[in-house]
């Protein structure tokens, strides 16, 4: 997939403002693998903490756990993720370059979808407001064909994978003539299935030691922990538990900056259910989940559902909240019914009953599940990459500004002496010292006042507030707004007040 320039800004502004960095980078990098700087973890605890919040906050039957990532080995074994977790993998034979199959398809049809965007770009000029898009897809003899053609081949691809027919994804490549991006030569290796799991040892001797997995999704510690939690919080169905953790997978398209990483953070929730209530509550996750995506005002055009043809080993129904990613809609989040796959497998596998007594129905069974799983980074890359926006001015100029969701926003207030001295700084240092309690305030007295705004546009503060020479004689301060740039003088007193008002994630949560 081509970077497009806008991503490629997303990505040097990320860095150049301390949110993202290349992990090791004195060292020329590990790949697919990043830090996040001063700035960058505080946008990612507040996405943390927004999702906490609505998932296990506001909910009273969805309680949170925090279990380990090394997991004993047999989970992995009853997970399905041993024999299943795989990507099918093929090798240009020229490049020396190794493919997942899929993604190589997966691409090719995107090249039909963006022939398909411009013959819709082309007819909406030539129509003008006459122009029907659903009409068009509709009838279009051109469009239609490239649509029947996307469709057949991920149709043939999602059969082939499903059934292991690997030879005929090889086939599927040939047919469409899909050539490596490097070397542009067609010289392809058969191809073979590689499992994402990074294995490591517990133990001190080479012969002891036991091999184990670094965990590829949380959920796990979820399911182990089912009775545990059940029991000790004498929890009723249905109820959730939450997690949020690190998961590692051995990632071999890796391109895209944070969207796919091979350490990574998800935000998970599985919620425990009786058989039988699985769609009732698959659509209501849906539906929870897409409602909290749109609470933070990022457009809810950027967002879309994906029902899955090719289902994972364990799922009975799944969608994808795509967004709008600067390289175009792409998962976020997953939302999947694994009905009783996971605990029905660990009690076969432990030799343990994993089973929930019913009052109402008066039996013993094992109960099904929903899951809501987000990765923490893609969110993170979703949020960012919208609210990165260069805007021209009035007089000409332009400005980069970062117009996060403010309850997101890394700093919420930036305070300024207008000047070094005349008693200015001090005053601004003690609004500082008065709002930090609650808020999180960051002092800058460094070059015009005009530098220090658009560097907390860039940042994404929403709020920044200039102490001057009237503000000694009434103790009253300009604040400025990020997005539309307007000034208001307030009293110091008022700040606290307004601030909240402006910025409180509970009115936010309030309206989930
Ligand atoms: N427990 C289910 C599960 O792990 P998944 O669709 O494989 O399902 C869930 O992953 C979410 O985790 C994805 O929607 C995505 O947001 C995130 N995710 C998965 N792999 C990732 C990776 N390599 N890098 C960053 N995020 C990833």
């Amino acid at each position: 997939m081509q970077q497009t320039e806008n991503f490629k800004k997303v990505i040097s502004h990320a860095k150049e403002y301390g949110f993202i960095f290349q992990s090791s980078e004195i060292y020329d990098g590990l790949s697919a693998v990043y830090d996040y700087g001063q700035n960058g973890v505080a946008l990612k605890k507040n996405i943390r903490d927004y999702w906490w919040k609505a998932m296990v906050q506001l909910h009273e039957n969805i309680v949170g756990i925090d279990a380990a990532i090394f997991m004993h080995p047999t989970t992995w074994k009853a997970s399905g993720h041993v024999d299943a977790f795989n990507d099918p993998l093929i090798d240009n034979k020229d490049s020396k370059k190794r493919y997942r199959a899929d993604v190589l398809i997966e691409d090719y049809v995107a090249k039909i979808e963006n022939k398909i965007n411009k013959e819709i770009s082309k007819a909406a000029k030539r129509f003008g407001t006459a122009f029907n898009k659903d009409q068009f897809l509709t009838t279009n003899p051109r469009v239609i064909d490239y649509q029947t053609k996307a469709k057949q081949i991920i149709k043939r691809m999602s059969r082939s994978i499903e059934n292991e027919d690997l030879a005929d994804v090889k086939a599927l490549i040939e047919e469409l003539e899909i050539a490596c991006p490097e070397s542009g030569s067609r010289n392809w290796t058969d191809v073979k299935q590689f499992n994402l799991m990074f294995g490591t040892k517990l133990g001190a001797s080479v012969d002891s030691a036991m091999d184990l997995y670094l965990r590829p999704e949380t959920a796990q510690g979820i399911f182990v922990n089912f009775l545990n939690v059940q029991k000790s919080g004498r929890m009723k169905l249905p109820f959730g538990i939450a997690q949020i953790g690190k998961a590692f997978r051995n990632e071999i398209v890796a391109r895209q900056f944070i969207f796919r990483m091979r350490e990574f953070e998800q935000m998970e929730m599985q919620f425990f259910i009786p058989p039988g209530t699985q769609k009732e509550w698959y659509e209501h996750w849906k539906e929870k989940r897409l409602k909290w995506h749109q609470s933070l005002g990022l457009g809810n055009e950027q967002y879309r559902f994906h029902d899955h043809e090719k289902l994972a080993h364990y799922a009975d129904a799944a969608t994808d909240i795509e967004f709008n990613f600067p390289f175009g809609f792409k998962e976020l989040e997953g939302i999947h019914s694994r009905s009783d796959f996971d605990l029905g497998n660990h009690e076969k596998f432990a030799g343990k009953k994993l089973q929930y007594f019913d009052p109402e129905r008066n039996e013993n069974y094992v109960p099904y599940v929903v899951e809501t799983s987000i990765g923490l980074d893609r969110m993170f890359l979703a949020v960012f990459s919208k609210s990165l926006t260069e805007e021209t001015l009035k007089d000409g100029s332009s400005r980069t500004v970062l117009k996060l969701p403010t309850v997101l926003a890394p700093n919420q207030l930036a305070v300024f002496p207008l000047v070094k001295k005349d008693g200015l700084p001090e005053m601004a240092r003690k609004i500082v010292d008065d709002l930090k309690w609650d808020f999180t305030v960051v002092y800058d007295e460094k070059d015009a006042v005009g530098r220090r705004y658009r560097r907390q546009d860039a940042l994404g503060t929403p709020f920044c507030v200039t102490v001057d020479h009237q503000s000694i004689k009434d103790l009253t301060v300009t604040i400025r707004e990020r997005d539309h740039m307007t000034q208001e003088r307030i009293p110091i007193a008022a700040l606290e007040k307004m601030l909240n008002e402006q910025l409180s994630m509970s009115e936010l949560l309030k309206k989930l």
